[in-house]
């Protein structure tokens, strides 16, 4: 089994990154967003549980044995600052938090599938357990996102038709 424990490795250090990107990306976002305090709620509760992803996921690079972030890591981080800022620049930042945070979600959501097939491969129900309890709350993260867009995009309409701050 030594192919799919590397590459059960490789994948828990890309979702590691991905989740340093994610607290890079949510933090940005959360700083950014007035005049939608559901919204900004909702990100600031995920970044808290994106934290606890990252603790969750450094723990088990440790005990698998596996040190040090990797370039990957720092090239993640410093995509997703470029993304934050990149926000900055667009009039419609508010639509474009929503469209990233769906696509980032769904990554992370097929990530973690990946994540919890590879370790029950390896005879690994401990691991599993913490990927299916990550799943959940990027699959709730979704649901809200998904059940959001919505009314988030007609109060963005709303506000810029009436010349009220909208962007963000
Ligand atoms: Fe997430």
């Amino acid at each position: 089994m030594t192919h799919a424990r590397d590459n059960f490795i490789t994948w828990l250090r890309n979702a590691h990154a991905m989740e340093e990107q994610a607290v890079t990306l949510l933090t940005a976002q959360a700083r950014r967003i007035e005049s939608y305090p559901d919204l900004k709620d909702r990100v600031l509760e995920h970044l808290e549980e994106t934290r606890g992803h990252v603790a969750a996921l450094t723990e088990m690079l440790e005990k698998f044995a596996v040190t040090t972030p990797t370039f990957k890591d720092m090239t993640a981080k410093l995509a997703a600052t470029a993304q934050g800022v990149g926000g900055l620049l667009v009039s419609d930042e508010v639509i474009k938090t929503m469209t990233t945070a769906f696509a980032f979600e769904h990554t992370e959501i097929a990530t973690y599938k990946v994540l919890i097939a590879a370790a029950d491969e390896l005879d690994e129900p401990e691991a599993v357990a913490v990927f299916e309890h990550i799943l959940s709350e990027e699959e709730d993260m979704a649901e809200w996102l998904n059940d959001n867009i919505d009314s988030i995009t007609r109060i963005f309409l709303m506000r810029d038709e009436r010349d009220l701050q909208a962007k963000r």
